[in-house]
Parts: C-alpha cells; structure tokens; sequence
C-alpha cells in the first residue's frame, strides 16, 4: 500500500483484567516523547475518568465520559474495568496532495475494555491515542448480546480546565461556522450574544457553546485546540461552556424532527475527541493529529485531481455588477462571459473556472421557504452554452468547475445526484463546488447534524465514484476525513471573504484571518477566496471594502491552506498590476510547510515548498497593529541560490487609509540570509523564491 512507507506495529497487553471500581487502579499512556500524557481511571461510584498532563503539569483535570439515551439508562456510573491493551504505532504516509508530502503518524494507544457491574451489563471500550501534538480519544460500542442499537440524546465528555485561561472561539451554531472568533477569558465567554446575525441566512445557537475549533493558551503559554476527528455517521459536537467548573462539556447537536442526537447499530466508534498540544502559536498549525486521526486513503489513485488556481463568474454577483438568475436580466453565467474569462485564466497560468448561476433555479432560491424540487443540476440557462464552454476551456488548459448551490434540499440534490455527476464525467469536469444556503429542510434537521453529515458523506462517496472532488460551501466541519476520501479538496466552514462584499457589519476585521489561521485552518483546508485587488470595491458596493491591505491579500495564498485556490477579482482589477506576478507564480501544492512565527490572533508567519519545483513561497500577515519582524531563509537548502521577489507593504500603506501602497522588490537570497519586514496596520508580505 503506497501510503505506508514505514510500518512500526507491535502490540502488547499490560493490564490483566481488574474489578475494582476505585481511583488506586489508573492507567497511564504516554507520548512516544513522554511529554503528554493521559491517565484513565474510575471514581469511586464506577464513572470513566481521565486526567491529562503536559510535562508532569495538569492540563485537564477529572474529567467524567458518559451517555444519556433514549428507552435506556444512562451509562454514567457504575463501570468495571474488564481489561485494557497498550500498542505503540509508528507510520509515515504519504499525502496525494496536501501542505506537505510524508506525515509522521505516531502515538502510543491505550484501550480499556469497560463493563456495567449491574444489569443490563452493557459493554463500553474507551481509546486513547497519545501523540507528541495531542491527544484523541473516542468511544467503542462494541457488539454485545443485550444492546443492538442506541439512541443518544447526548455526550457527556468533559475537559476539565486547570485554570481560566486564553480562548479564541465563535458560538456554538448548529448551521453554521461563519461567524468572527472572540478573544476572551474561558470565563467571559458568551456565545448566546451572537444570536440573530442579519446577514446569516441559517442560524441557530441554542446554548452558551462553541464550535471548534476552539484555541486556548494556557497560563504558561501552552497552546491547546479542541475539536473532533473522523466525524462519521454521528452528530457534530459543539462545546458547552461550564463556567462554575471551567469545564468544556460536549453537546452533540441534535435534531427536532427525531429529538435525538444520533442513531447507530452496534457495533461503532464515535469520533475522535481531540485536544492539539504545542509549547508555540506556530506548532497548532504543524500539528498533523486530526489527519492521523483518520483511515488511510480509501480512494487510490487521484491523478485525476490537480490542486490548482482558479477564476470565477462569482465575485461580480456578490458586489451586485450582475446575478445568478436569468430572470432579472442582468446574468452573470453567460457563455460570452465566461469565454472571456476562460482567455484570462490561460494567459495567466491559472487552470480552472469556477461558473455560479449556469443551471436553473435562481429565481427561487434565498428568502423562499418551498425550495424541494426547484434547482436543476442537468440543466443550463438558455445563454449558457456549457458543452461549448467546456471545449473551449479544454483547448486552452483550464477546466470547468461546476456549482451545485443546494439552497439546504439535501432531498432533492440526493435524487439527482447521480444525473448531475454523470454530466459532469462525461464533459470531463472533475471538481464541482457545492452550497447549503437556508435552513435544512426538512425543518428540523440542521447543518451540523447526523443526518447532515450522512448527506455531506453520501455525496462524497458518490463524487468519488464519479472522479469528482468536492469544495464545499456552508458544509460540516473538516475533520481530516480528507485523509479517506481525498476528494474532500477544501471547504468553506468559515466568513469567508464575501462577508467583506456585503455584511452590515462591515466584514471581516483585520484580526480575522490571523485568528483562522489558528482555530479553524487546523480543521483542514479553507476555501476563503482571497486575492482582491480592488480592496475599496468601487463603484459596485461604496460602504463595504476589503479590510487588509493589498500584500496582504497575496499572503493569504500561502497561509491559508487549501489544494484549490480561487483568484476572485474582477479581470480588469488584475490587468497591468504588477502584484499579479505573484498570483501567477505561487503553489497550490507543497511538499513542506513551515510556521515561521505567530501568535493566535495577531500575525503568522508560513513558508512553503512547492512539490516538484523546489521554489518557495513565504506569506505574513498582522491584525489591524503594525509590526516589524525578522525572517531567516534558514529553511531553504544549503548552498542553493533563490530569486526573491518581495511584495511588501509600503511605506504608508494600511488596510483603511491606505491598503494598496505596495513595494515591490527583488535580490537573490541563500539558506544565510536574512530579512526585515514591515508589516503595516492590517498588513502582509507575500515572498516569492525561484530556485535558481
Ligand atoms: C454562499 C457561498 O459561500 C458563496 O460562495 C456562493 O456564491 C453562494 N452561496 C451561492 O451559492
Ligand atoms: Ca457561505
């Protein structure tokens, strides 16, 4: 199997059975460095504990597992410990596509093997894997004479915090991940403040939780991430916020339709409940724990997918110069347009094209209630010559992407799920961008739910079938599932950057992305859209503007993460710019990716090496403060020379005043080199390094 290069398995049991339900019997795993570890044990009432432990410091304190079901008593107390088995685990695999080539997999797993002491002697096996980055654990149902199936209400799995620390975080909604993160104590978090936000279509926070996600930094400058891996077939989990406790509580979220969280025949795992673990800012983002979280590479072969650049008749629709339907006479998905738009994209080494509003169905989408059965994914708007659009791209190098805009009826896009992909592997087209604008009907059900993250699976594994890759707007969360299906490419799952076309609350601020970059970009990759050169949005839409400055804009093609990157702007806004040459020049793809500095919230700093080239690319970006900083190109290889090309902020840019005062400059740089930057209000440095 290509994946595994270097297969390290050894298995060995440790602990005998044990009937004693007390706190005397504890079971410890390490880290293969011995920094984190994890203790397992039951309270005196027989509840499944756990302790976690950085250094021989406490991270997490007691904190209690369990579930509450519905027809069946709750599995809280009263557990025996059966048995438990310790393996070690050492791999490296190969990503098809990624931030880097070869990912280290390497933990040291406890398995305790639990049973009730009383009737119904249920049966419950609890898995902890301890990796130098963090930790995940998850739950077994494993098959059992007395219980075929279960019905959650909830998850009690607790994160005991040892001290009221740092946290970045944005509510806990059940449809929908684009909100601003907040910086605050553990304490003053306040998600139920964020309720009714005018410019979300679907929103729904039913309690003081978060989504993850969510980042802290402890007292000493520990740097945690909560979140979940390999979310399948189960409901999301957001956190609920115990302040009493200062205690993270997971809440599955649930639906009213059912009035549970999640249904399952036994036997089944849970997802992994994962808590990432670094000494600095930059490490969280190194961190590869949610990838390995996850099964090997189920789809083989992707030489059908190449990360890639890409255009799109979408920035236009959403600063109003024209529309997604037809109706209104002012169609932005014309086959003339999008012709044109097919010659830029070729001259500018950018090999796809994005088409929002192709299909019909436009005229009844956002702000209508009945919209089963409306959108059709087979069939184009008269002015909109797809055959012909797709040879003519073909011809010039740049494939269509196709838009699949759901309007939340997962019903209808399931009965023509297989139509739509058929035409899309008959014209060829290999990545197609999908949407769930509104609440899901049926009413009830919401994003983050089972039944939508049945669906959001169901039509990967269909796309798969199809050799189709999927962007996913207003989706589940990334749990790493990219590591089994690997044509889960990137997703939205954040305020991307059309928030700055058109919220009434002014867009995203400039400590946005510096935020993202530590909260949801470990998640996995991120279809933010960055790259608009015209940053005042003038004539189209005078009160909004892009809030970072112009270098910054390029930066974001390198710290933000994704296979697929889109250059949204209008062509116009592109021609005779000088900045452009870094657009034109930098990766989709990397064999390496380093964090050169940063601090959640404020800056960061990446580099990565593009797979097959050996160039790199180095992007920087600041929160709305000024700084200065120093780079050392010691990441490079020795003894090589580089091209360097800076795009710097200039002298008197920032993001409000002054966002497209940029400085552009080239010298030859080597591993010994050094550099300062200034990064302005809002500001960034994108750098370019051409092997020579
Ligand atoms: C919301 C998506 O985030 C955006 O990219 C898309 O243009 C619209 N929905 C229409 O599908
Ligand atoms: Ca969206």
């Amino acid at each position: 199997m290509r994946y595994l290069k270097n297969l390290l398995f050894l298995t060995f049991l440790i602990t005998a059975s044990c009937s004693v339900n007390n706190r005397s019997k504890q079971l410890n795993v390490v880290s293969p460095d011995r920094k984190v570890r994890v203790t397992f044990y039951l309270t005196e009432t027989g509840v499944p504990a756990y302790k976690l432990f950085y250094n021989n410091k406490t991270v997490l304190n007691e904190s209690t597992l369990g579930f509450e079901f519905k027809d069946a008593p709750p599995m809280f107390a009263g557990w025996k410990i059966r048995k438990s088995r310790e393996r070690s685990f050492n791999e490296t695999w190969k990503m098809p596509w990624g931030e880097q080539e070869d990912v280290v997999n390497n933990y040291n797993e406890l398995k305790v093997f639990l049973k009730e002491t009383d009737d119904p002697y249920r049966r419950l096996n609890v898995i902890f894997r301890v990796y130098n980055d963090g930790i995940g654990f998850r739950y077994g149902f494993p098959e059992q004479p007395h219980l075929k199936e279960v019905i959650i209400l909830d998850e009690h799995t607790q994160f005991n915090l040892a001290g009221d620390w740092d946290t970045w975080w944005q509510p806990g909604d059940w449809d929908s991940y684009e909100h601003l993160y907040h910086a605050t104590k553990f304490s003053e978090i306040d998600a139920t403040k964020y309720r009714n936000h005018p410019a979300l279509a679907q929103t729904y926070i039913p309690f003081n939780a978060v989504n993850t996600p969510v980042t802290m930094r402890t007292n000493d400058s520990l740097y945690l991430s909560f979140h979940e891996a390999n979310l399948t077939d189960y409901a999301g989990m957001t956190l609920l916020v115990n302040k009493e406790k200062l205690m993270w509580e997971s809440k599955l979220v649930s639906s009213d339709r059912t009035g549970y969280a999640v249904k399952r025949k036994l036997p089944f795992k849970t997802p992994w409940r994962t808590v990432q673990i670094s000494k600095n800012a930059g490490g969280l983002i190194e961190s590869k724990l949610i990838v390995n979280l996850n099964e090997p590479d189920k789809l083989g072969d992707m030489n059908w997918f190449k990360p890639t650049k890409y255009t799109g008749i979408w920035w236009e629709m959403h600063l109003g110069k024209s529309s997604w339907d037809m109706a209104g006479g002012n169609h932005g998905a014309t086959t003339e347009n999008a012709k044109k738009l097919i010659d830029f994209s070729a001259a500018n080494n950018i090999h796809g094209m994005l088409v929002e509003g192709w299909n019909t169905g436009w005229e009844h989408w956002i702000g209508f209630d009945d919209r089963e059965g409306i959108f059709d994914f087979v069939t184009p708007y008269t002015d909109y010559n797809l055959k012909k659009i797709v040879r003519y791209g073909k011809e010039k190098g740049v494939e269509l992407i196709m838009h699949h805009e759901t309007s939340a009826a997962p019903r209808t896009y399931e009965q023509q799920l297989s139509a739509a992909y058929q035409l899309m592997h008959k014209l060829g087209i290999h990545l197609v961008k999908t949407g769930y604008v509104g609440k899901i009907i049926p009413k009830g059900e919401y994003h983050h739910g089972q039944w939508m993250v049945r669906h959001y699976r169901k039509v990967l594994d269909t796309a798969a079938k199809y050799h189709i890759a999927v962007i996913a707007h207003e989706p589940i969360k990334a749990t790493g599932i990219r590591r089994t299906y690997p044509n889960a490419i990137s997703r939205e799952g954040l305020r991307g950057q059309e928030f700055n076309a058109w919220s009434p609350d002014g867009g995203n601020p400039p400590d946005h992305l510096p935020t993202v970059a530590f909260t949801r970009m470990l998640a996995g990759p991120i279809d933010y859209t960055p790259g608009i050169f015209n940053i005042k949005l003038k004539p189209y839409k005078p009160n909004n503007q892009i809030n970072t400055t112009l270098a910054q804009q390029l930066a974001l093609y390198v710290v933000l993460y994704s296979p697929v990157q889109m250059v949204p702007d209008l062509m116009e806004n592109y021609e005779g710019r000088p900045a452009f040459q870094f657009i034109r020049d930098v990766g989709v793809n990397w064999k390496q990716s380093k964090v050169l500095n940063g601090e959640v919230g404020s800056f960061v700093t990446i580099a990565r090496e593009e797979r097959g080239t050996g160039n790199w690319f180095v992007g920087s970006i600041t929160n709305e403060d000024a700084r200065n900083i120093e780079i050392s190109f010691d990441f490079l290889e020795p003894g090589k020379s580089f091209d360097a090309t800076i795009y710097a902020d200039g002298p008197d840019a920032d993001w409000d005043k002054n966002p497209t005062d940029i400085k552009i400059e080239k010298k030859e740089v080597n591993s010994n080199s050094k550099l300062k930057l200034h990064l302005a209000p809002g500001g960034g440095c994108a750098i370019s390094l051409m092997k020579k």
